[in-house]
């Protein structure tokens, strides 16, 4: 379970480093970061789709699943990055996108070749209505009817997202063969594990009802936590998984706790963790017509509400990942900090700190170590995401709101704020590319960049790489019980970490840019022999805790617990 304390960093390719001038990150660039990577400190890299695809969806569309995209290099790039990355004693996780395939993968188009194809069932395929309309008026997730027609052979496909990603029928034994064998393949390359993309989604309900009523005459798709997908990722991991030593985390949009459990409880064999995202879709207090895009943003007690439930919750039964954001969400500090310049760094050692002592398996994406932001992009022309384009064309044209609301949206929570390039110096394009980006580098790069932090001791970078190593050293890190404390407290996010010993570690993290009272507890640790761990600014707070001021402090012994009990037996 060497996952267990292990720290996650997500690289979105396409965003991180330019090797060859053509203005798309790709594999050599990553191979030319892993001594950065190294030096932050991180046991694990999760690349999202570095596969061939038409790129409809930035690569989660994929048209072959054992070759990768020219745009990133060749296989040997992939198989030398991968070595150069084990060599450093880093581990690589793949981004396993199976709910879907491309629409230019050979199997879907077998199966639009003709009705009897033996692939045809590789897919969802179902008759129009008897008015000639989609057989049910779900909405797919990135604007329009889930179906789309095709003329050739008069029948419907189901896409829960674009009309390039045709969902595959799990139903069939032999598609879930030919995935299998897919996984294999890459577990012989050597590779470290699989984050599974919407992996919640694969077994559709039966007879696909009808869901919530959404605007524009669509219905939610009910596809979350279908009947059969406990028992598809059983014989995944039978087949598979079992097999290698590998890190799996399903992607489960719609997982409450308890569907958790039965992903990641160790006895029934289905996963290592999942990722939810209760914490991460906004305030749930407030009424939304169009989902993420108007809904407010979550308070700090609804997110300690959320992530709490979720730590006591998966305690003893399951095991979390801990996250903020990554390539689908806005960036932590614009989201749950503050990115104004006179607060941005305080607040984003202070997020990091809130999420890294808790229990689970933490992961950092891309820039996150940087601190930076939301990307401030003020054109519908800027936008690359397919489903910020489609939403401001539904919302502009179909639902009639102002540009400028829609706009709004776009900057809050559209996913290219985390997609725009990595910002590794203050020359042209950030250092990324020497030619022309495939999206605009926030111009904030001057400011934000990862050369002026590596060296600097009160860097983001530098606040990180010290959290990673308290994982690293601390087992109560790692295993220790969580107690949420100051649950009544509305400006300070505080909780422990118990040890079976006498270990503890108590955060205290202020949300707010205001000063907060001092805790009484801050100062009886203090007088109990405690000492600081980590904190955001150079000295303990006197009186108050400041703005966004975040403090850990450790109580007991340092060492593992169980050494500490064998001590003083052997005394
Ligand atoms: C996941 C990915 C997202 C993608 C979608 C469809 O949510 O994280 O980027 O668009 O699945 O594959
Ligand atoms: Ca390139």
């Amino acid at each position: 379970m060497w996952w267990k304390n292990a720290v996650v960093y997500q690289i979105y390719p396409r965003s991180f480093c330019d090797s060859n001038g053509d203005g798309m990150g790709d594999l050599n660039g990553i191979t030319s970061k892993l001594d950065y990577l190294k030096n932050l400190g991180v046991d694990v890299l999760w690349l999202s789709p570095v596969y061939q695809s038409p790129g409809d969806d930035n690569g989660y569309d994929i048209s072959d699943y054992r070759a990768i995209n020219p745009e990133f290099g060749t296989m040997e790039d992939f198989d030398r990055m991968l070595s150069e990355a084990h060599s450093r004693g880093i581990r690589i996780v793949m981004d396993l996108v199976v709910n879907h395939t491309s629409d230019e993968h050979a199997w879907f188009c077998e199966s639009t070749a003709s009705r009897d194809n033996p692939r045809r069932d590789y897919y969802i395929w179902r008759d129009a209505d008897k008015d000639g309309n989609p057989p049910n008026r779900w909405w797919s997730a990135f604007g329009g009817s889930a179906w789309e027609w095709h003329e050739k052979t008069g029948q419907y496909y189901l896409h829960l997202f674009s009309r390039k990603q045709p969902d595959l029928n799990w139903d069939n034994p032999r598609l879930r063969d030919e995935i299998f064998d897919m996984m294999a393949w890459w577990c012989e390359k050597g590779i470290d594990g699989f984050r599974m993309d919407v992996i919640s989604m694969i077994s559709k309900p039966d007879g696909l009802p009808d869901g919530r009523e959404l605007p524009g005459g669509f219905t939610e798709p009910d596809c979350c936590n279908g009947p059969h997908l406990h028992s598809y990722l059983r014989e995944m991991n039978e087949r598979v998984l079992s097999r290698y030593s590998l890190m799996t985390v399903g992607e489960c949009p719609g997982a409450g706790i308890e569907e958790a459990v039965l992903f990641t409880n160790p006895a029934r064999k289905e996963l290592n963790m999942v990722f939810q995202f209760e914490h991460v879709s906004g305030s749930r207090k407030a009424s939304a017509r169009y989902d993420k895009w108007d809904r407010p943003a979550m308070s700090m007690p609804e997110l300690r509400e959320v992530l709490s439930r979720w730590q006591y919750g998966l305690e003893k039964r399951g095991w979390n990942s801990l996250f903020l954001n990554n390539h689908d969400q806005p960036r932590c500090v614009s989201r749950f900090g503050n990115d104004a310049p006179r607060y941005r760094t305080l607040s984003a050692k202070m997020l990091a700190t809130c999420l890294h002592f808790m229990k689970g398996t933490p992961y950092i994406y891309q820039g996150e170590e940087l601190g930076m932001t939301n990307a401030c992009m003020t054109d519908i022309s800027q936008y690359r995401d397919i489903e910020s384009l489609q939403t401001y064309d539904f919302l502009t044209k179909q639902e009639g709101l102002s540009e400028e609301t829609v706009m709004g949206y776009l900057q809050a929570v559209g996913r290219d704020n985390a997609r725009t390039p990595m910002q590794w110096d203050d020359s042209p394009n950030a250092g990324f590319t020497s030619g022309h980006p495939w999206i605009d580098v926030n111009p904030n790069y001057t400011e934000i960049n990862a050369a002026s932090q590596i060296d600097d001791q009160n860097s983001v970078f530098f606040y990180y790489q010290e959290l990673i190593r308290l994982r690293h050293t601390l087992p109560v890190m790692v295993d220790g019980r969580y107690e949420l404390l100051l649950p009544d407290n509305d400006q300070i996010y505080s909780y422990m970490r118990a040890g079976n010993g006498t270990e503890k570690i108590l955060v205290f993290c202020n949300f707010t840019k205001d000063p907060a009272p001092l805790p009484m507890e801050i100062s009886e640790a203090f007088g109990c022999g405690a000492s600081r761990l980590i904190g955001n600014y150079p000295d303990l707070p006197q009186g108050k805790m400041r703005p966004y001021e975040a403090l850990a402090i450790y109580i007991g012994m340092k060492g593992n617990d169980d050494e500490i009990q064998n001590e003083q037996k052997n005394r």
